[in-house]
């Protein structure tokens, strides 16, 4: 099995509660790789990219303020199905939905600040990563994978 990238945004909710640590000791904890890490602000053309397909939405306008409101940080993850690995973790978007244990069932209780933003299929991510990080801010370094998988995996 292949491994696989996606790209995970910690929103401002996470920064302004202190909840950068909390959220990434989790990926950490779970034997994710992290390969990308940075703290941006994103821009409104930024928010129109990374949202365009929710731009014609009623919630868009709040949605961007609230994301161009302070920094994010920004990562990219790695490992074996990376993508739903990283969605479990997450929960889902609706956080009143989202069981205790994952970051939003833990972290949130609602559609909007719902803390985190992970890439929701391979395709997205491959999308995803190139728009906020540069080939160069990107580390391929070694660790020693007998402990995270079996050779068959
Ligand atoms: S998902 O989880 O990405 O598949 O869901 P999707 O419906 O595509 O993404 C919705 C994103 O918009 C943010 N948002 C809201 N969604 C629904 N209702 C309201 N009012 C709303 N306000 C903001 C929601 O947090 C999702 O953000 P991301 O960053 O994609 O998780």
């Amino acid at each position: 099995m292949t491994k696989e990238k996606t790209l995970i945004l910690l929103k401002p909710d996470a920064v302004q509660r202190g909840y950068i640590g909390n959220i990434v000791s989790r990926f950490e904890n779970k034997g994710l790789k992290i390969v990308g890490m940075k703290m941006i602000h994103i821009t409104s053309s930024l928010s129109k990219e990374h949202y365009a397909h929710l731009v014609s939405k009623p919630f868009y306008s709040d949605l961007e303020k609230f994301i161009t409101s302070c920094p994010v940080v920004a990562m990219v993850l790695e490992g074996k199905e990376a993508v739903e690995v990283v969605r479990n973790i997450c929960g889902p978007t609706n956080a009143r939905k989202a069981l205790a244990g994952t970051i939003r069932g833990d972290l949130s209780n609602s559609t909007s600040r719902n803390v985190i933003h992970a890439s929701d299929s391979k395709e997205t991510a491959e999308k995803e990563i190139p728009r906020f990080f540069k080939k160069e801010e990107l580390f391929d370094y070694k660790l020693n994978e007998y402990y995270f998988y079996a050779s068959d995996e």
